[in-house]
């Protein structure tokens, strides 16, 4: 009998574990009925990594030689990846996440070597064909847009189309045709 109850408590217990990483969760968990996006928990652990860019931003500080700059990682839910993999396409529900973390440099006995620091700012989208929310400004062309500062999960994006961090159209506008994503940095994972 106590055998069975700790096999249940444990079934029970993988099930909740992976139960806020499939699409379908996506509108229950993460999204409000008025479209407000909230950031998931644990997607660096239990989501599929996407992806790496390492980027020389303009204005920050950086260590005379360091190989690399900020570090952006990329990651998705394990059954988003797989759907792209067979069709080419990110499913509805969706969600990509991109942390942006400063890096530290040192000579390791591999050469010069970067690795990554504390979190500047997380970026968030959610796949949404279904034309939900048509009069939220945080929502356009098939996503919907966010962005987190670290340590919170409110996100500061009230209109995709806004200035800085928050010009969301303006800097994926050169991969429209590519469903607004950078997928060209992600092809280990989702093929070509
Ligand atoms: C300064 C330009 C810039 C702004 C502003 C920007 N992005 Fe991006 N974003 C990029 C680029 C370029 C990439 C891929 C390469 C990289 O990270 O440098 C990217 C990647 C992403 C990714 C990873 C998936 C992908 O497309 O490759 C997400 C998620 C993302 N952005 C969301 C957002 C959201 C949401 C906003 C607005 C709140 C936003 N971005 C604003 C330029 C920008």
């Amino acid at each position: 009998m106590k055998q069975l109850a700790i096999a249940a408590s444990l079934l029970l217990g993988s099930i909740t574990a992976f139960a806020d990483i499939t699409i379908k969760d996506t509108y229950k968990s993460l999204v409000d009925k008025k479209g407000n996006i909230t950031l998931p928990e644990n997607y660096r652990q239990n989501w599929t990594f996407l992806g790496t860019y390492f980027v020389k931003g303009a204005g920050d500080s950086m260590a005379e030689g360091a190989p690399s700059h900020d570090v952006h990682t990329v990651y998705t839910q394990p059954d988003a990846a797989a759907y792209y993999r067979k069709h080419g396409k990110f499913p509805d529900g969706a969600v990509l996440l991109k942390d942006v973390n400063g890096t530290k440099s040192e000579p390791l006995t591999t050469g010069l070597a970067s690795y990554e620091d504390a979190p500047k700012v997380t970026f968030m989208m959610v796949k949404n064909s279904k034309n939900r929310f048509p009069n939220n400004k945080a929502w356009g062309e098939g996503w919907g847009w966010a962005l987190f500062n670290p340590g919170e999960n409110k996100s500061q994006t009230t209109n995709w189309q806004g200035e800085g961090f928050n010009n969301c159209f303006g800097c994926h506008v050169p991969v429209k045709n590519q469903d607004w994503v950078y997928t060209q940095g992600y092809k280990t994972v989702l093929g070509k």
